[in-house]
């Protein structure tokens, strides 16, 4: 039987999957059912000094026919008294000892104003600290959350006030809304974070309403920019974790978050370097439940690979990211259609036609020839000396398994690109200053 749990800077939490601060872990109430449910960990909703939010504070971008594939928000951080939060935490801990608790603070940035806090964490029996340099409006503007973020100095300062009067594990949680979160994370965990955690919510306005021009979400008619996340953010979280773990000055635990709603979500996220991950809009539009269903699949995906553990899993995907310039130039895939499930909507042929690389005959009829009779059943053709291998046709193509990559052998060895310069006496590292101070070069 697999062992679901992680240890997370020597904490131990019975699954991998905790409640990201937010609206779900706002009280005790909600946290202990959380628990009953089967959530392995929850980070308590930003803990500061109490706020006043906006009615209203949540909008949302749908895809067709699906709900909430992007949740914005211009909510702060709690609107409770911070006596109350850490006394709710202490009974949460009481009731679930085996459960992680983490204490996510937010004050000004003042050394004695972090370190208070943080001997309230220590005394409330948190396992951990979450420390929010992220939220990217309302605090922000109050020289808080993501204004601390994204700078360096700024963020590592505050990091060691923190771990000066910390004595359980820091976490940082880092904002997406810089140039490059891997040197965040580098200078927080130079400054002595414990872990980091990414990624707070994406700067956004998610739509504009035509009628009356206000933004959404709308506050008597005027908007904000808000905070973006949902199932929308997942692959620039993904891309944003591994660049973490794989900086050398940033080895620390990762927690992942970003559009986590189902066990796979959250296999990526660990084999890509995170040790939990968390979740928050997915337990908004769904509820708590949603973790029966990621424990049961992450229990039957460790037994089909024959993992022991949970933490096998973790930064199993590192070694397979490499650069471009040392990808295979001579790898090639060619795309295939099985005749039998394509369904002859033409879709791959205008897209390749129209989109890509013009590697797809089809002589189907068009549609203003039903007035001749019904139109037989057209299944376009790869012209396979032309195809690109691009995998466009693959994407656009409405049915499952229609239509397959297959790979071909060229007969050509392995060669990259940085080998192909340095055999024509290249750099492949390309110097911007230098280019700079020549006024750019053309050329490869
Ligand atoms: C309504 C709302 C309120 C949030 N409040 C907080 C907060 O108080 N502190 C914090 O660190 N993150 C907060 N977040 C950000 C989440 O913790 C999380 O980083 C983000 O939503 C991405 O995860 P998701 O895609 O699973 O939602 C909030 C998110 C939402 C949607």
């Amino acid at each position: 039987m697999p062992d679901l749990s992680v240890n997370f800077c020597g904490v131990r939490s019975p699954n991998p999957f905790w409640l990201a601060s937010g609206p779900p872990t706002n009280t005790a109430h909600q946290v202990m059912h959380a628990f009953e449910e089967g959530w392995g960990g929850a980070v308590w909703k930003t803990i500061g000094e109490p706020i006043i939010n906006t009615a209203s504070r949540y909008g949302a971008v749908d895809l067709k026919n699906v709900r909430m594939m992007g949740l914005n928000n211009i909510e702060l951080i709690s609107d409770r008294p911070i006596e109350v939060n850490f006394r709710e935490i202490s009974e949460v801990k009481k009731r679930f000892p085996h459960n992680a608790v983490i204490a996510s603070l937010m004050v000004e940035s003042r050394r004695e104003s972090w370190q208070e806090i943080t001997h309230r964490a220590n005394d409330s029996g948190a396992d951990m600290v979450e420390l929010n340099f992220g939220c990217p409006h309302g605090m922000s503007e109050r020289g808080m959350g993501a204004a601390v973020g994204q700078v360096p100095d700024y963020a590592a300062m505050i990091t060691a006030w923190v771990k000066e009067a910390a004595t359980i594990p820091v976490i940082v949680k880092l904002t997406p809304n810089v140039t490059d979160i891997a040197h965040m994370a580098a200078a927080v965990a130079a400054a002595g974070a414990d872990a980091v955690s990414l990624v707070n919510t994406f700067n956004s306005i998610v739509g504009v309403d035509l009628d009356t021009f206000s933004p959404c979400p709308q506050v008597q008619g005027h908007g904000s920019h808000g905070g973006y996340c949902g199932p929308a953010i997942k692959p620039i979280a993904l891309h944003m974790v591994s660049s973490v773990a794989r900086h050398p000055g940033a080895q620390i635990p990762i927690s992942g978050i970003g559009g986590v709603g189902a066990w796979r979500d959250a296999v990526e996220f660990m084999l890509l370097g995170a040790t939990s991950v968390q979740v928050c809009t997915a337990a908004m539009h769904f509820g708590f439940r949603i973790v029966r269903e990621m424990a049961a699949g992450l229990d039957e995906y460790l037994r089909e690979k024959g993992m022991a553990s949970a933490m096998d899993l973790i930064g199993r995907s590192l070694p397979r990211i490499m650069d471009w310039g040392d990808l295979n130039l001579n790898y090639k895939t060619i795309a295939r259609i099985d005749a039998e499930k394509c369904i002859g909507c033409n879709l791959c042929y205008i897209a390749c036609e129209d989109g890509a690389h013009q590697c797809i005959t089809s002589d189907a009829r068009p549609a203003a020839d039903l007035r001749h009779g019904p139109i037989p059943k057209h299944v376009p053709k790869i012209l396979d000396d032309e195809c690109v291998g691009c995998n466009l046709c693959s994407l656009v193509c409405p049915v499952p398994g229609c239509i397959s990559m297959i790979e071909v052998d060229t007969g050509r060895p392995a060669m990259t690109w940085r080998q192909l310069q340095e055999a024509r006496g290249k750099s492949p590292m390309c110097d911007m200053r230098d280019l700079l101070a020549k006024g750019g070069v053309a050329g490869d």
